[in-house]
């Protein structure tokens, strides 16, 4: 009893948090109008046309696909229900997602993290993120090769709470933006904040699950049962 509840908790909070992605990522897109053709005036290409033409804007556009399509695609991926019920899709879209990561999403995310406008913290902070990201991929998509589905499921789910940073730096900087904070200085703590403490929740998280006394404390439950 106390499980089934737990597990629709679970489910609720997940429906909750996909929402929440596709909102996000809706509005991302959205803003797309600023950038097709660039508008050098908008805020995230202001003072950006002396290198904007060039590599920059290969991996800039590159990056504007690549990044709504593996989050919704790792939104759908994540679902364990999607994945039992549609396992030849599961397959389909995580090679489309592992392609769209290693070969885009990742190396155009490293490129423009060198130009970072608020800094080293920024650039580094945004740099670590991709190259983290692409590890995790590239372990889950190895683990899942050779069969070690637990393993596989374990990368892709860090990879996935990595893709979602994109939307928790854009929730940190609205939240800034309605406080009135330091814009600049909110970025550079959110390009680690916004990736770094959702990993840390999720290890924590795993690591209590994982706990001997968490799994004596379950089969107490299941043995009074
Ligand atoms: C997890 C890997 C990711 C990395 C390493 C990364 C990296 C970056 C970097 C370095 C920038 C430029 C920031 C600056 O110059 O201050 C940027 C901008 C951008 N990123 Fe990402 N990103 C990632 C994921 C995503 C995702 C999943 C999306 C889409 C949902 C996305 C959408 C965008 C957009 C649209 C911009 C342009 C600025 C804007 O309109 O907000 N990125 N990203």
């Amino acid at each position: 009893m106390e499980k089934r509840r737990t597990s629709t908790v679970v489910n609720v909070l997940a429906l909750l948090g996909a929402l929440l992605v596709c909102k996000v990522t809706l509005s991302i897109v959205l803003g797309y109008r600023d950038y097709l053709p660039p508008d050098f005036n908008a805020d995230f290409l202001l003072g950006r046309e002396s290198y904007f033409w060039g590599r920059y804007s290969c991996a800039f556009y590159a990056h504007l696909v690549s990044g709504p399509l593996s989050l919704l695609v790792g939104t759908v991926l994540i679902s364990e229900q999607f994945r039992s019920r549609f396992p030849t899709w599961h397959r389909r879209l995580g090679r489309l997602q592992v392609a769209c990561v290693l070969l885009f999403l990742a190396p155009s995310g490293l490129w423009m993290a060198f130009y970072a406008i608020s800094g080293a913290i920024a650039a580094a902070g945004l740099g670590t993120l991709a190259i983290a990201t692409a590890a995790c991929v590239a372990l889950g998509w190895r683990a899942a090769v050779i069969r070690r589905f637990g393993d596989h499921r374990r990368w892709m789910q860090r990879a996935y709470v990595l893709l979602c940073s994109a939307v928790v730096i854009r929730i940190i900087g609205g939240l800034a933006t309605v406080a009135q904070w330091d814009a600049l200085w909110i970025y550079s703590i959110s390009t680690w904040g916004s990736w770094l403490v959702p990993l840390l929740v999720f290890e924590s998280v795993r690591w209590l699950e994982l706990s001997p006394a968490a799994v004596t404390s379950e089969q107490r439950v299941m043995s009074e049962n």
